[in-house]
């Protein structure tokens, strides 16, 4: 029988990037758009691996199931580490990315620190309710101005030092190799094929 797995989100292309992952390890994938019942998570944790350690125990705690769950977002060292764990909703999350773009390329005129991270922090809660956490750094800098259309939300600002260029101006497959979410979710995977490997 398949071992059922769920992902506690609702956001499709997440959903998508899992089932790729998680499939031919022999997992059926569910997701938070399979549950009956709408699953309210409050994401009140100050860093995105209590973030994502909520969200998997939430979700855990009703459905007893595996749950994987994940928290990202960008850290500006010149903003004392905002939008940070607050990225979808700075200056509302409604607000466009262009204009959030914009809003830190002008806060940032002056600095002199530039530097920037982005964070992804998965968290894994197994069958008998432990939960661990994988996290993935990429570190970057704040470009001048916005380039490129490639990506989505602060990539077109996040310049990325051994591309020579921003995360809006590279392919995808370039940027999952190296980025924040793509070292998380190889670290997780490491962890499920050889648990031992972490300890
Ligand atoms: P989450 O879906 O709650 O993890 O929110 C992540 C938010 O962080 C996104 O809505 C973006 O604002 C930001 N973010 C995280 N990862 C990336 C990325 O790879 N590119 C651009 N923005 C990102």
């Amino acid at each position: 029988m398949m071992k059922k797995m769920m992902i506690a989100t609702t956001n499709v292309g997440k959903i998508k990037e899992f089932k790729q992952m998680l499939e031919p390890l022999g997992y059926e994938v569910l997701s938070l758009l399979d549950v009956k019942e709408p699953i309210d998570i409050e994401e009140d944790g100050k860093t995105f691996a209590e973030n994502a350690r909520i969200k998997a125990k939430t979700v855990f705690d009703i459905l007893h199931m595996p749950v994987i769950s994940d928290d990202s977002g960008l850290s500006i060292n010149h903003l004392h580490g905002a939008p940070g764990v607050y990225s979808a909703r700075f200056l509302g999350k409604d607000t466009s990315y262009e204009y959030k773009n914009q809003y830190i390329l002008d806060e940032l005129k002056q600095a002199k620190d530039r530097r920037c991270q982005y964070v992804c922090a998965i968290a894994y809660a197994k069958e008998d309710g432990s939960i661990h956490v994988f996290e993935g750094v990429m570190e970057g800098t704040v470009a001048f101005q916005a380039a490129g259309h490639n990506g989505f939300g602060y990539d077109p600002i996040f310049f990325y030092e051994p591309f020579g260029r921003t995360l809006g101006e590279v392919e995808e497959e370039q940027k999952n190799k190296v980025s924040h979410r793509g070292l998380a979710l190889a670290k997780l995977l490491a962890y499920m094929e050889d648990p031992s490997c972490y300890m």
